[in-house]
């Protein structure tokens, strides 16, 4: 079907195709549009801007789909491992048992990093936050592997990139936190598939032998699914802007890194338990910081709630919240918090503030609550999401490397001063 939207401007129509996805998404293909009439659009935020077509993730926001390569989440969460969706999203299938076997060695074999990294991790402060240390090391990787600086070297050298990425992730992420208290690092073990490793690398101990308890190993398993990829968010489209000047996919990936940190992005993690914390200690009024959220005075925000795409729910929300109460119970946790979060929700959703701007719990609000549960520190929140989004960023770096799009280079509108003289400073 090809149709066409018809724009007028200064008395002149000019026609414009249509493009139609194969989830019936609609959008107006302007990559003409300059040549033909002199103007760009504008969309601060990209708020209502298409970046490119992609097969690797599909979202409705006003449904609450989210499906990886076809497949939903919630049938991914509840069924498949980390390492499986992982192939899934960069491969575009979902991996026979030869093919996940093979991945799955291929990672463990790559998951050390030189000794000579280790020298970076004595030189950030004790108390470096982790995402400033991943960010850094994963940015290094490109000079201790030159093979990977070419991105279309070849695909074996492509692959081999990808697979040392996701194996020395964990092993980066889980010396960071070692690292920030001081302790021994630990080395991953072969024995252990990925959840275990890390979960191993951060918590076990030279005097003693980690058990990693399967509960933990499940709840990780599944919240790193439930991050996998988000289509064209803040960080992957950053990957993806980096990555279409042909930088490496180190460099890429790191400036992800640096993206996720935001508060308003994965940093939003942190940020919750922060917040459920203060108003804990606070005494626990939910009221009075609901009012301060609808504050406009008052720069508080509810962090976790909200987002850009989904207006009625975010189904990693749902499916996070189950997993919590689960969880919880499994290991015999009460936390007060998150009693204070399912209140804070209650109140949120039934409020007219937050119903007239379609802001719901988002992915970030109870994630903070299972992780915690699992022993993870506050600070390693969002290295937690970023170690899920690993193979979303993969795979979309890979999907626009192999599409060959062009270097990203959007245009502005100027509204500065016009063109003027130079005056000495002696006559200003
Ligand atoms: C992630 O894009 C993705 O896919 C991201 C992500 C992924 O998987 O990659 O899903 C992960 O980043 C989730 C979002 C995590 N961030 C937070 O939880 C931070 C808190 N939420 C927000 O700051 C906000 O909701 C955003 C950033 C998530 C979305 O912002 P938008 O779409 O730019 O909306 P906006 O800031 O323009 O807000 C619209 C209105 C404003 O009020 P009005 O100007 O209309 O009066 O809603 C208000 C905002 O003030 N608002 C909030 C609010 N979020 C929006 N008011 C109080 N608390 C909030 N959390």
């Amino acid at each position: 079907m090809s149709e066409t939207a018809k724009l007028e401007l200064e008395g002149k129509i000019y026609e414009l195709p249509v493009v139609c996805g194969s989830e019936n998404e609609k959008a107006i293909d302007i990559s003409k549009l300059r040549d033909m009439t002199g103007y760009v659009t504008l969309d601060t935020g990209y708020k209502n801007t298409g970046a490119t077509k992609s097969d690797i993730t599909f979202l409705d926001g006003e449904l609450g789909i989210l499906r990886y390569r076809g497949y939903s989440i919630e049938q991914l969460a509840e069924k498949a491992s980390f390492i499986e969706v992982a192939y899934l999203l960069i491969y575009g299938e979902l991996p026979t048992q030869k093919e996940f076997e093979e991945f799955q060695y291929n990672i463990k074999t790559h998951t050390l990093i030189h000794e000579d990294m280790k020298r970076f991790f004595e030189a950030f402060p004790s108390k470096a936050h982790p995402m400033g240390v991943l960010s850094s090391t994963i940015s290094s990787l490109a000079t201790f592997y030159p093979e990977s600086l070419n991105p279309n070297r070849s695909p074996a050298a492509k692959n081999l990139t990808i697979l040392r990425l996701l194996a020395k992730l964990p092993t980066l992420s889980a010396w960071s936190y070692k690292n920030s208290i001081r302790h021994k690092f630990m080395y991953p073990k072969n024995c252990y598939n990925y959840c275990e490793n890390f979960l191993h690398m951060m918590f076990a101990m030279p005097t003693e032998d980690y058990h990693v308890d399967p509960i933990v190993a499940s709840a990780l398993n599944k919240l790193l699914i439930l991050h996998a990829d988000h289509e064209q968010n803040c960080s992957t489209s950053t990957v993806r802007m980096v990555g279409s000047s042909q930088a490496n996919l180190y460099s890429s990936v790191s400036a992800g890194i640096s993206a996720l940190w935001g508060p308003l992005h994965g940093g939003a993690n942190q940020e919750v338990i922060e917040m459920l914390e203060q108003i804990h200690s606070d005494g626990g009024n939910v009221d009075k910081w609901i009012l301060k959220a609808k504050d406009k005075e008052d720069p508080f925000r509810l962090m976790g709630f909200g987002h850009r795409v989904y207006k009625n729910f975010d189904p990693r929300a749902n499916i996070i919240k189950k997993t919590c109460d689960e969880v919880l119970e499994k290991l015999g946790i009460n936390d007060p918090l998150l009693e204070i979060a399912k209140k804070l929700e209650k109140v949120a959703l039934e409020d007219e503030y937050f119903k007239s701007r379609n802001l719901y719990p988002n992915v970030d609000f109870y994630s903070g609550i299972i992780y915690k549960a699992i022993g993870i520190p506050t600070e390693m929140f969002t290295v937690m999401f970023a170690l899920g989004r690993l193979p979303g960023w993969i795979a979309q770096w890979k999907e626009m490397i192999e599409n060959k799009e062009p270097i990203g280079r959007p245009r502005q509108i100027y509204i500065g001063q016009v063109g003027r003289e130079y005056v000495e400073i002696n006559d200003r």
